[in-house]
């Protein structure tokens, strides 16, 4: 029998040259399957003997006589339980679903390299940075934030991008989504961030009256909404066209046990672009796969999407002075401090198998490696649980043993004993310590440097809570400085659109009010679209509109499935930049 060494030896031999792409694995015999890396990476036998390597077996590898009919008492029926071939087959098949992501449900992954382009080891000590050109394997995820598993993928939402790089000093996972700032900036406020943003659960629908009723009482994140509600932040026109932020503010550790306060940038080569709403909510009903698709081609196709990885680098005494240091409400001037190079990020392998590569993989941004810290910043302090808590739930207490979470080096873990689906035999340690029979010890080599605390234990608002530098200057800045004219008036169109199925006037008037207190031009913009479309003048919905439309072209002609119908559709809205021909609709009412 093979020691628990070698198999795990093999297994990360596998893995290591199937992220790397450097042999190639064996081919399944379904001409349809790319060659398989599962079996190799849980070091499953995948021989059989060859009077059997043609015939169905159950998942005890017992050989199956019969495929397509229940065993039945009679050619009637009924159906016996010692059909045990069906029992098999139901009962997989209603626990095929694990719970989805409470938030960045809907998503799509792939395998990639990062290849180090610049020193920064005067910041940081992680191997993984140590040398020009060194190249560490990664999986990330691409994903919505609060669409759900089956909605549209061009639904206006944010957008993340998380990575996992299999590093020789452990996994690193760096989260990032689409803008450099969130909307809220303390975990406390994270599941009401969270609630307000999903569904109501009382009618379980969406609800945008409850959203700006959030965003109107928590000022501090509209600098995130005024992203979410521009093009390219809330409605990117494909994955690999985003540009992606860490937020939250981490730390480096350098080898003389210097501090330095990080926060990290992925720029994407390919250009930052975004669809507007129509575009997006005309490509929503034809094809809700839309970004998923649009990367798996550009893959295949070996259009590998690539990232300028870079950082802003803050020193540890500045940020014990500065109000926006942990505030992830807040972008750090890139006057003040410039992006540095770490090197380019490519996406360049597809995953063969949804569930066990992309639904199972679990990012945390606990997961660091040596020479990457974290920051008293109070939305990551409170991430630190939440996402371990989060897969524990969702895929199980051993889910860091599985295949896509594993470590390309051997984990010396000795507290990891026993819960649901334990993967690794656990012979090697007592599973306590310190001991007698224990090799391993802790090294204090890798302890990071103290850190400052201030002040007496309390519940404390950030330092310039309410002022207007705290709540408006950024947004305004963002608004007057960085958003071009057409970005502006899209911004408008987006909010108006939504403010229109506000149900509390209260809300509404509060939003415009703060829309204001951003910018003048702001305020008349989102107010004057909204009113035009109270008065009718504009559509209250896309879908109102195009229903109408439809309904006009078919009464004028009566000849349904003939009509071209998006391109007139466009032009009468005032936009000609959609190329796609909608297939008309033939139930449609003409009522
Ligand atoms: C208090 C605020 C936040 C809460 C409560 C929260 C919570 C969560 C939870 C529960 C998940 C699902 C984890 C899983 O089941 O595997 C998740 C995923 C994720 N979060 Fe957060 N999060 C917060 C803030 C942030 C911030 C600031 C970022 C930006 C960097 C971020 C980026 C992500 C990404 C990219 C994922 C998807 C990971 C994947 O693809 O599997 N989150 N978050």
């Amino acid at each position: 029998m093979q020691s628990t060494t070698s198999t795990v030896k093999g297994v990360i031999s596998e893995v290591m040259s199937t992220l790397t792409g450097t042999t190639s694995t064996s081919n399944t015999s379904c001409p349809l399957a790319p060659p398989s890396i599962i079996s190799a990476n849980t070091g499953i036998p995948t021989t059989s003997p060859p009077e059997l390597k043609n015939t169905f077996t159950t998942m005890t590898g017992c050989p199956i006589a019969h495929m397509k009919n229940s065993l039945t008492a009679g050619p009637q029926g009924p159906i016996l339980l010692q059909d045990t071939v069906l029992m098999e087959k139901v009962t997989q098949f209603t626990r095929e679903k694990i719970p989805a992501r409470n938030v960045h449900a809907l998503g799509t992954g792939a395998y990639g390299k990062l290849t180090v382009t610049n020193d920064i080891s005067q910041y940081t000590c992680a191997k993984l940075f140590s040398k020009i050109g060194t190249e560490t394997p990664l999986f990330a995820r691409f994903s919505g934030v609060f669409t759900e598993q089956g909605d549209p993928e061009t639904n206006r939402d944010p957008r993340g991008f998380a990575l996992k790089f299999y590093t020789e000093e452990g996994n690193w996972d760096l989260l990032t989504i689409n803008t450099p700032v969130f909307n809220c900036r303390d975990v406390k406020v994270g599941p009401d961030a969270v609630h307000a943003n999903k569904r109501d659960p009382r009618s379980a629908m969406w609800s945008p009256t409850q959203f700006w009723d959030f965003t109107v009482n928590h000022p501090e994140g509209l600098h995130q909404v005024l992203m979410l509600y521009s093009d390219r932040g809330g409605t990117p026109m494909s994955f690999r066209m985003i540009h992606a932020y860490g937020c939250n503010t981490f730390s480096f550790i350098n080898v003389n046990k210097e501090r330095f306060w990080v926060k990290f940038h992925l720029i994407s080569m390919q250009g930052c672009k975004g669809f507007n709403m129509l575009e997006a909510k005309i490509i929503a009903g034809e094809d809700p796969n839309f970004l998923t698709r649009d990367l798996r081609e550009a893959i295949e196709r070996g259009d590998f999407p690539k990232w300028r990885f870079a950082c802003q680098i803050m020193p540890e005494e500045e940020g014990y002075k500065s109000p926006f240091a942990f505030d992830c409400t807040k972008v750090w001037k890139h006057s003040d401090y410039p992006l540095i190079d770490i090197g380019i990020v490519e996406i360049n392998k597809n995953p063969i198998d949804y569930f066990t590569e992309v639904e199972q993989v679990a990012f945390s941004p606990a997961n660091v490696v040596p020479g990457i810290g974290f920051s008293p910043d109070k939305l990551l302090q409170g991430r630190l649980l939440i996402y371990d808590d989060a897969q524990h739930h969702r895929i199980g207490p051993n889910h860091k043993e599985l295949p896509i979470n594993r470590p390309i080096v051997e984990p010396h873990t000795m507290w990891n004993i026993g819960g649901n689906f334990q993967l690794e035999t656990k012979d090697k340690y007592p599973h306590y310590y310190p001991s007698y029979f224990q090799k391993l010890k802790p090294d204090p080599k890798y302890m990071e440097p103290p850190l400052l605390v201030n002040g007496a234990v309390g519940y404390y608002d950030y330092p310039l809570e309410g002022t207007d530098e705290d709540y408006y200057a950024q947004p305004r800045e963002l608004f007057t400085r960085v958003m071009s004219t057409i970005d502006k008036q899209n911004l408008f169109e987006n909010i108006a659109a939504s403010l229109a199925k506000v149900t509390s006037e209260d809300v509404v008037q509060a939003v415009i009010q703060q829309c204001y207190l951003v910018d003048q031009k702001l305020g008349d913009g989102v107010s004057t679209l909204l009113k035009s479309r109270r008065m009718g003048t504009k559509p209250k919905t896309i879908g109102e509109t195009l229903l109408t439309q439809y309904n006009e072209l078919l009464a004028s002609t009566k000849e349904f499935g003939k009509m071209p119908a998006t391109n007139s559709v466009a032009k009468t809205l005032g936009t000609e930049s959609i190329a796609h021909q909608v297939p008309l609709r033939t139930e449609f009412s003409t009522q």
